[in-house]
């Protein structure tokens, strides 16, 4: 109500200008950038067509909306088209360019040629690429060259860059909607100055940490190497997140202590976060992890095999 800070601006300018798009409004959280989006845009008249494992905050927005919801397989660009194929009205395809839960990466260049050929909008949420895909960290839809092929892409600041809030990029017009009909936006006390000075300081530094990312890529090699050689039934991921299958929340639980036990630090994702029979664990890969931590994970994980 007090309007906005030219310190903001300066900071959304700046994200814009990073991500190669038009305009970017920031939010407090990436949870609630993706409600306030979202619900936002769900609007009578309007199917929103969402891949079935986008995150909780996508489905909520979802949940405020008005429009229709549709949910395609995982990842299946044949059921993406054949869902689209069935609806006249106005579409939005949701999805992320990496799972958080399988790691796994969209097919987004087929994404994209089926959405422009059915007129669909597609939001990107870009939590789990932000900081580690793309030139300098910008994301999977700048790696692919798509920023303007995608209506919204939501980066977030809390995996890889390590801060708080997240920014919607995207055309000029639809943060002057945002800022007019997002409710968490609207609603909630604006991030304060020290979060904007973060995200400024995060921008200048992305570009710095090249190296990080090259020592993060040899990282992931060398797990998968290692991990292709594993009996278990690992989610084929080609990210730095990489999933275990372990079925039941009890043994999960008993092998994420044990690699406690041994100094890896690893959460076992249960039930309901993951469907029954779909337990795992999640690991999550870092820049500063060794080739021997590596080992030493394989090491205490054949004991259970
Ligand atoms: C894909 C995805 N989108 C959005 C969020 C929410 O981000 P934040 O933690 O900044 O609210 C998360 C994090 O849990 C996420 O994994």
């Amino acid at each position: 109500m007090s309007g906005n800070s030219a310190y903001a601006e300066r900071v959304e300018n700046q994200a814009a200008a990073f991500h190669n798009a038009e305009a970017a409004l920031i939010y407090p959280s990436g949870y609630t950038a993706n409600l306030g989006l979202i619900s936002c845009l769900s609007t009578r008249g309007t199917t929103l067509v969402m891949d079935e494992l986008v995150h909780a905050s996508l489905i909520d927005g979802a949940r405020l909306g008005q429009s229709e919801k549709v949910r395609f397989r995982h990842n299946d660009v044949n059921d993406l088209e054949s869902q689209l194929k069935k609806l006249n009205d106005q579409k939005v395809v949701i999805v992320e360019s990496v799972y958080s839960m399988d790691g796994d990466i969209c097919p987004l260049r087929e994404v994209v040629e089926i959405c422009q050929k059915n007129k669909a909008m597609i939001i990107v949420d870009e939590a789990h690429s932000m900081g580690i895909f793309g030139h300098h960290g910008s994301g999977l839809v700048q790696e692919l060259g798509l920023e303007d092929k995608i209506m919204a892409r939501i980066m977030t600041y809390g995996k890889a860059p390590g801060i708080h809030g997240a920014a919607v990029v995207g055309p000029e017009w639809l943060k002057d909607y945002q800022t007019n009909f997002s409710r968490s936006l609207i609603f909630s006390t604006a991030p304060a100055p020290h979060q904007f000075a973060d995200i400024s300081g995060m921008y200048s530094c992305l570009p710095k940490a090249d190296k990080k990312r090259d020592q993060l890529k040899e990282i992931v090699r060398c797990f998968i190497r290692k991990r292709n050689k594993h009996e278990g039934e690992w989610l084929p991921s080609n990210s730095h997140i990489q999933s275990l299958i372990i079925p039941g929340n009890a043994e999960v639980v008993r092998v994420a202590n044990k690699l406690m036990e041994a100094g890896i630090n690893v959460l076992p994702i249960r039930r309901p976060s993951v469907p029954k029979g779909k337990e795992r664990i999640r690991f999550c890969l870092h820049a500063y992890n060794t080739k021997e931590e590596i080992d030493l994970l394989f090491n205490v994980l054949k004991n259970f095999k």
